[in-house]
């Protein structure tokens, strides 16, 4: 079937045009692998390494820090076998997305946390990295100054209105191979200044992704409004019966009742595509039949 989508975030328009880049750049890349008869698997990783190696993204290089000011990364995958394979706050590795790969491929487990995660990454021979950039250094410096001088420490405990400001600028992929299988990835430092220890929707199934027999889903924005939706699942769900458009319309309704900041990317069994956010934009793009699509805050 060959499709492939990619989204770079349910946030702000800040750096669009360096996004719009590296999404691109994401899904033709993702794209050659099932063209060269490669499985969703590699296509759906490949795609997501480009986005955590990016700068512009909080996922992998460039994420975000808490508020202790570390990096804790989460990243999942998830296959239309119902394979899955996650990791949540791990520190200190580039490509969070190959260690979930890992788990789901090697172990009996479906998630690894924390010291866990990491000392199973060293297993596997992934060698120590540090995420953060100069740019994720100051953008924590100058919000934790604001906090320090009592500004926006009333908006710290409720993150929904938190987030509106900053951006969680996950990043996530959906292919489908040559044999109509389907794999969905998920990677995110999680929202900025988070408690250490917390996790979002990216390595929760059924929240920040999901895939079966329907088609598949993935989910960025606010974590804990996407976990109390299990918005992803409800996607799929929709699908029984709608177009991955149409299910994601309806879940994005839904989100919006809620009052839940976030956006969706999916795909269903016939190969349709759908998009649809809360936020203020969402650069992604997607190919089918080779034509490139890019969308970002229509
Ligand atoms: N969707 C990213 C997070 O809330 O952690």
């Amino acid at each position: 079937m060959n499709v492939i989508i990619v989204h770079g975030g349910a946030g702000t328009k800040r750096d669009l045009l360096e996004r719009k880049e590296a999404v691109i750049k994401a899904v033709e890349s993702g794209y050659k692998i099932l063209e060269e008869s490669g499985s969703a698997i590699d296509a759906a990783i490949k795609a997501t390494v480009i986005l955590e190696d990016s700068p512009y993204f909080n996922a992998g290089t460039g994420s975000g820090l808490n508020i202790e000011g570390e990096v804790e990364m989460d990243a999942s995958i998830m296959t239309d076998s119902l394979e899955c394979g996650a990791v949540a706050c791990i520190k200190n590795v580039k490509n969070p997305i190959l260690i979930a790969k890992f788990v789901m491929e090697k172990t009996d487990h479906i998630i690894l946390s924390g010291e866990g995660a990491q000392k199973f990454a060293e297993i596997m021979g992934v060698r120590s990295y540090d995420p953060t950039t100069k740019k994720s250094k100051t953008l924590y410096n100058k919000l934790m100054r604001k906090i320090k001088a009592g500004q926006g420490t009333r908006y710290f405990p409720r993150l929904p209105n938190f987030i509106e400001y900053y951006n969680t600028d996950t990043v996530g992929a959906i292919a489908v191979d040559e044999e109509g299988k389907f794999a969905v990835t998920n990677s995110t430092a999680g929202v900025i200044l988070k408690l250490p220890g917390r996790l979002g929707d990216t390595p929760v199934f059924g929240a920040g992704l999901y895939a079966n027999e329907l088609g598949a889903v993935s989910a960025t924005g606010h974590g804990e409004g996407i976990i109390r939706l299990c918005l992803s699942k409800e996607a799929v769900d929709l699908m029984k019966r709608n177009s991955a458009q149409k299910s994601v319309s309806i879940a994005i309704r839904k989100a919006k009742r809620y009052n839940c900041r976030c956006g969706l990317i999916a795909i269903d069994r016939k190969g349709r595509v759908g998009w649809g956010h809360t936020a203020d934009a969402m650069p992604s793009a997607y190919i089918k039949n080779g034509k490139l699509t890019y969308k970002d805050w229509i």
